[in-house]
């Protein structure tokens, strides 16, 4: 949002027609993670170098905690302008731009450090220049959750057991594919929703990584985690295309770059820690086992042949990226 004086500005530019000028902006940032978590905390740094590297012109108040809605509402926000940016999972991206979908294939990356690796890629970026024309948002680097796992109850000891569970999921296309293939009752529900869901016993177990199963204690009500990192989790930086039409080139090219270091550090975190938070699981009171691509039977296969349709370029050129920087 623009100060006041920005807003006598933006009159004058609307006036002359000149666009583009420096102006002082209050930029609002939402998000639906808790404060603590890495992705607040990034966001929150964020904004303290874009404040210091435009000597105070700008600054970002970020919303954490769903505060702004779900991200199906914070996308929209971000399209008509609303909002200005914010840090946001590609599973939301996915349901819009089908091709994200394909950051989702199982077992496509082996672990933290290989889809840091694949997130990092040119093909990865290049992916995001179909952002403005699809989704009115322009896409400023790849951050992540860690990786997926499942935190479940009933004792369950294979894929059989997850069998008619339910299991809560981020609500996208690309899981709801892979739970129906494991034969489970996939339950979509945003993040914010979870702890009661589980604690209440609405649902049986959760899709899941290892920081919120911990941050949120989560492991409190399962008996049984199941170590998959059966997926990667990309999050993107995203600043409305609307907002960013406003900005000078200079703007943008600060906000490009401290957008994209910022979410770029979050990679960087995932791949320091994603093993100790594991570890921390392992101390807590569940029954801790472990599950492969084999576990999940033909799960893998059903859920590949549906988006080798789907998406078949995107899913080849991942799957190259994949193979490329396999270690
Ligand atoms: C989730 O939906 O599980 C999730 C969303 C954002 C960050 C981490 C997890």
């Amino acid at each position: 949002m623009k100060t006041f004086n920005a807003l006598l500005t933006s009159a004058a530019v609307a006036v002359t027609g000149f666009a583009g000028a420096a102006l002082a902006e209050e930029f609002r940032l939402g998000l639906i993670t808790p404060p603590p978590h890495v992705w607040t905390l990034a966001a929150e740094e964020f904004g303290t170098a874009l404040s210091e590297a435009s000597g105070g012109e700008h600054t970002v108040t970020v919303f954490p905690a769903r505060q702004l809605g779900n991200e199906a509402d914070m996308l929209q926000q971000l399209q008509s302008g609303a909002l200005d940016m914010a840090f946001m999972t590609v599973a939301e991206v996915s349901n819009r731009a089908t091709d994200f979908g394909t950051f989702y294939q199982p077992f496509l990356a082996d672990d933290m450090a290989h889809a840091a690796r694949i997130l990092r890629s040119d093909e990865a970026r290049a992916m995001l220049d179909q952002l403005p024309g699809a989704l009115g948002v322009v896409g400023l680097g790849y951050g992540s959750a860690g990786m997926r796992h499942i935190l479940t109850n009933g004792g369950v000891t294979d894929a059989a057991g997850l069998s008619g569970q339910k299991i809560r999921i981020t609500p996208f296309e690309a899981n709801l594919d892979f739970y129906n293939a494991i034969g489970a009752a996939p339950t979509p529900m945003p993040l914010p929703a979870v702890f009661d869901a589980l604690a209440n016993g609405q649902v049986d177990g959760i899709d899941m990584d290892a920081e919120l199963i911990v941050l949120l204690r989560y492991h409190e009500h399962a008996d049984t985690m199941i170590e998959t990192h059966h997926m990667m989790f990309p999050m993107v930086g995203l600043v409305s295309a609307r907002v960013w039409a406003g900005l000078s080139e200079e703007d943008q090219a600060m906000i490009s770059d401290l957008m994209g270091a910022a979410v770029d550090g979050v990679l960087t975190t995932y791949e320091e820690r994603d093993a100790g938070w594991l570890v921390e699981i392992q101390g807590t009171e569940v029954n801790y086992i472990e599950g492969d691509r084999a576990f999940f039977g033909d799960a893998v296969d059903q859920w590949e042949a549906i988006w080798e349709e789907r998406a078949p370029d995107a899913l080849e050129t991942l799957r190259g990226v994949a193979e490329a920087t396999r270690q």
